[in-house]
């Protein structure tokens, strides 16, 4: 797969990293306006064109943005010798990157992820793509990114609750595969708040290192991928069922890895020994929106409609201990009640 380049104050080095990994020369920078307020100095020389700015936030990750995206292009006359540089979180990175896929039958696209969620998550595993008003990335491709550039200097701007969110992702690969990840998020926790470079840096290496192996067995989501859903299953409906107002997303994996915590204890599949490390670590990262109004009928039903429904069989990423999972196929509702009701939804 594409090189994954990690570094404090990266950014500065780009134009010679891109040469180097022989990206076009004609260069198209997306970002947003405020990610370009604090950061547009810290590319120096990347590109003589503009930057298109796409306008800031979840709403607008959609097709009229990517057109606008186009429009830009095509006015600049980009042809199939220009890239795109995404320098944004996951947004301008999964917007961004749909619109390289689909211009002109496909340009590369550089991904430079800005928040600590893209930084681990979503600038790698080339899927991109946008949110329809039916639903949320509906509208999508494969385009594996030619480079991934990770310049842990730029975390240093980000509000300390989008840090968080991004931080139970990583607490996510320490479940499923790394205990030690595991282990040194949580004694490192006052450091990685202070954003400080020895303590993220092998953090932010680690988890792209688990996405990566997981993503380049398994592109395509057929079977090993689906472990990177782990805490996504009620995370996502507890997302719907408070109209992705109420969440940030990595808030609400906090809380669908805890389900899936309680689910396994219940099974018998994980010792409540390590549910209660789960739960320590998670509390020790700050405060979570509150769920105790959200009723737990409402989360099953969206649970219902999630994509990872296949051919009626709900697959179920459950942890078998700290750092070790497995995804199951016959959880109850029930069960999944019970769960929810553990971690405080309104029963
Ligand atoms: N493609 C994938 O595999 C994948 C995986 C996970 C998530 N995603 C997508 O990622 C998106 C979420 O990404 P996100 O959490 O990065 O949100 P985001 O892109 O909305 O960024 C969060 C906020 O932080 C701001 N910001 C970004 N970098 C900053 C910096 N360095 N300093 C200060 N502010 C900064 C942004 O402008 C925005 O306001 C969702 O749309 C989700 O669907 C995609
Ligand atoms: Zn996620």
């Amino acid at each position: 797969m594409h090189s994954i380049h990690i570094a404090p104050g990266l950014s500065k080095q780009l134009p010679a990293l891109l040469d180097r990994a022989g990206v076009p020369a004609r260069r198209f920078i997306v970002s947003n306006p405020t990610v370009w307020r604090f950061h547009g100095e810290s590319f120096p020389g990347l590109t003589a064109e503009e930057p298109i700015l796409i306008p800031d936030g979840e709403r607008h990750k959609h097709l009229q943005t990517v057109s606008r995206i186009y429009d830009a292009l095509i006015r600049a006359r980009a042809d199939r010798a220009s890239a795109i540089v995404a320098i944004g979180g996951g947004v301008v990175g999964d917007t961004a990157g749909f619109a390289a896929a689909t211009y002109l039958r496909g340009v590369p696209v550089v991904q430079v992820p800005t928040t600590l969620l893209a930084q681990v998550d979503s600038a790698i595993g080339g899927k991109v793509g946008v949110n329809h008003a039916l639903g949320k990335n509906l509208i999508g491709a494969f385009h594996q990114p030619a480079l991934v550039a990770i310049d842990t200097s730029l975390l240093a701007t980000l509000p300390r609750r989008e840090f968080r969110a991004g931080l139970y992702e990583v607490i996510k690969y320490g479940v499923i595969d790394s205990r030690g990840l595991f282990d040194r998020v949580g004694g490192s926790l006052k450091a990685l708040f202070s954003r400080d470079e020895a303590a993220l840096l092998p953090v932010i290496k680690e988890s792209c290192d688990i996405k990566t192996r997981v993503v380049e067995t398994d592109e395509r989501e057929h079977g090993l991928r689906r472990i990177l859903n782990f805490g996504h299953t009620a995370g996502h409906a507890l997302e719907a069922v408070t109209k992705y107002k109420r969440f940030l997303h990595g808030e609400a994996v906090a809380y669908g890895m805890l389900v899936a915590a309680e689910l396994g204890v219940a099974r018998g599949l994980m010792p409540a020994a390590d549910r209660d490390a789960i739960a320590t670590v998670i509390a020790k990262m700050g405060p979570l929106p509150a769920i105790a109004d959200i009723p737990v009928p409402e989360v099953l039903e969206a649970i219902g409609h999630d994509k990872k429904v296949i051919q009626g069989r709900l697959h179920y990423v459950l942890p078998k201990a700290i750092g070790a999972c497995e995804v199951v196929t016959d959880v109850t509702k029930d069960e999944l009640a019970a769960a929810l009701a553990a971690i405080g939804a309104a029963s």
